[in-house]
């Protein structure tokens, strides 16, 4: 089956529910036993039984083996947020006192989580790496490295990592990769086909794309799930909701076609910058005058439609005269639905770092990353020119 019928199609679900053509939501905390050998039975194999819906629920398991399914995993678990995804999966992977290789531009709060967090509770050190060269990657192995943990495109400059040479070195080592593979979705890179352990989403970006449901999935080998279910899964508890998989159910029916216009939109918008005489530099994979085109088309068959670019000012009033003259692109956090978004980097980290850890990043004050939506693409570009105008 190709990705757009899978994503359509139920398969047995249809006979099990009377011919529904949408699934029920399950919405039931707990299943019930008619005998003690039944109950027992299912506790001898959590994996594959509905015990409670903190472990398994039918409407949520549907949708983590389609998930599964079209990236190439053999299990997925769904989280209650993309956190609660990277929590558990780094955990799974990494104990007290071992090591973690990631990325300088690593989304903030999974960098909060192993510098700080993992650090302070599970004294697991980590080191932060430009991520370009595999050179950077085999330099801060240790001998106690576990995990390198991956995000490409990152999420603000969307630089991309050389996955076939990162897994061909940790595997060499025996260390274990993860990606957070939101930008892309399954739909245009498939990591688990080139020999990543584990393949993290925040499902509330695209997969879910209607900016109404804050989810996770982990994707990735049967054993390392099944572990997961019974550890980080049931003691964080860390599930998602009944109600919210039959919602994500219903998204990923029009996956494809959203992602293709996401990437026809933010294709326009992003050529648009990159003529525009007030704007530098434009990250965007998408574009040939992006300095890793080359590797995007190597191991990504599409492109998402958030991008960064810059305004050239070192002035921080005239980047909040820009974004606040924007009319259609809405402002605020998050990315991957219906609506076009407008967000700088220097609103939070000027809250969140000291000075010298946002120099570190290395991101400049004019700085903004936009996610294009499904709108047309004309009314968006209009907007954008607009508001340069004001500059
Ligand atoms: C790249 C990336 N990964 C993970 C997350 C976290 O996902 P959630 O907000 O669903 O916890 C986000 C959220 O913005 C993100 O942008």
């Amino acid at each position: 089956m190709k990705d757009e019928t899978l994503l359509c199609f139920d398969d047995d679900e249809y006979e099990k529910n009377k011919g529904a053509i949408v699934p029920p939501i399950y919405q039931t905390s707990l299943f019930s036993f008619e005998k003690w050998d039944d109950i027992e039975q299912a506790f001898s194999n959590p994996d594959k039984s509905f015990i409670y819906s903190r472990l398994h629920n039918p409407g949520t398991r549907l949708v983590e083996k389609k998930i599964a399914h079209l990236a190439g995993g053999e299990d997925a678990k769904l989280t209650a947020s993309g956190m609660g995804a990277i929590s558990a999966a780094i955990m799974h992977f990494v104990n007290h006192g071992e090591h973690i290789i990631t990325i300088k531009n690593v989304y903030a709060p999974a960098n909060n989580f192993i510098a700080k967090f993992l650090k302070e509770k599970c004294n697991i050190e980590s080191t932060f790496v430009e991520g370009t060269t595999l050179k950077q990657f085999q330099d801060a192995i240790r001998d106690n490295t576990r995990l390198i943990y991956l995000e490409s495109p990152a999420s603000i400059t969307m630089e991309l990592q050389d996955l076939e040479k990162i897994v061909a070195l940790a595997k060499a080592k025996g260390i274990a990769t993860i990606i957070d593979n939101t930008w892309c979705t399954p739909l245009f890179q498939k990591p688990l086909s080139i020999g990543v352990d584990m393949e993290v989403h925040s499902v509330s970006k695209y997969l879910n794309g209607h900016s109404d449901v804050v989810a996770g999935i982990m994707i990735g080998k049967e054993k390392d799930l099944n572990e997961i279910l019974v550890e980080e899964h049931a003691l964080l508890g860390a599930k998602m909701s009944p109600f919210e998989s039959w919602l994500l159910l219903r998204s990923l029916r029009t996956l494809p076609v959203r992602m293709r216009q996401h990437m026809e939109n933010g294709m326009a918008v992003a050529r648009f910058l990159e003529d525009h005489e007030k704007i530098g530099k434009v990250y965007y994979p998408g574009l040939e005058s992006f300095p890793q085109y080359e590797l995007g088309k190597k191991q990504m068959t599409g492109y998402g439609s958030l991008l960064s670019f810059e305004i050239e000012t070192d002035e921080l009033e005239k980047v909040k005269s820009f974004v606040n003259a924007l009319t259609l692109f809405h402002l605020g956090v998050s990315w991957g639905g219906h609506e076009s978004l407008v967000y700088a980097p220097s609103i939070s980290y000027s809250k969140e770092l000291t000075p010298e850890e946002f120099k570190a990043r290395d991101i400049k004050v004019g700085l903004i990353r936009i996610h294009v939506g499904l709108e047309h693409q004309d009314d968006l570009i209009e907007d954008l020119r607009r508001a340069l105008d004001h500059l």
